[in-house]
């Protein structure tokens, strides 16, 4: 008799211990792991890193790193051929790799703005008559002041180099 009660102890004991390994499993296995072994399929990793976001790693348009804070700063080297226009006052980019319209001011000032028209946000259709980009996506035309509908972004210019904060 003793000993059928310490068999009924011991078989409650295992029983136990497997359900603990049970829920220790499930609480570390990968869901979509779990999910496929009751017959449900996920297409997702297993990872729990965030992706990384990609690094341009373009030598003359440098994005000094500022990690843990949201502000953005982009340094431009205007000796790069695709902003050969900025030399000439009046002169101006729409630089599609950075979203950004770029016009000369004056000898030490480029104005910078989002390249987004504020009526639909296209990006591809600008002129500038010197005074005013026009999007003839519908016609609507901005001043290149950083007081209109323009979003307009903190520039500074050193030599060629031109430093745009966002
Ligand atoms: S999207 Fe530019 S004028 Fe309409």
């Amino acid at each position: 008799m003793k000993n059928l009660i310490l068999f009924n102890y011991f078989i409650l004991y295992l029983n136990k211990k497997v359900m603990n390994d049970r829920r220790n499993f499930l609480k570390t296995a990968c869901k979509p792991f779990v999910l496929a072994a009751f017959g449900i399929p996920l297409i997702e990793a297993c990872a729990t890193e965030e992706e990384q976001p990609e690094v341009d790693s373009n030598s003359t348009v440098n994005n000094p790193a500022n990690e843990g804070n949201t502000a953005k700063k982009l340094e431009i080297n205007l000796d790069d051929n695709r902003f050969s226009d900025l030399q000439e006052i009046g002169g101006w980019v729409n630089f599609k790799d950075e979203n950004i319209l770029l016009v000369r001011i004056s000898e030490d000032e480029i104005r910078v703005f989002d390249n987004a028209c504020p009526h639909q946000g296209a990006r591809d259709f600008w002129s500038f008559d010197g005074n005013n980009f026009t999007c003839s996506n519908h016609g609507n035309s901005y001043g290149a002041n950083c007081n209109g509908s323009l979003t307009c972004y903190e520039a500074s210019l050193e030599g060629n180099i031109l430093t745009i904060n966002f």
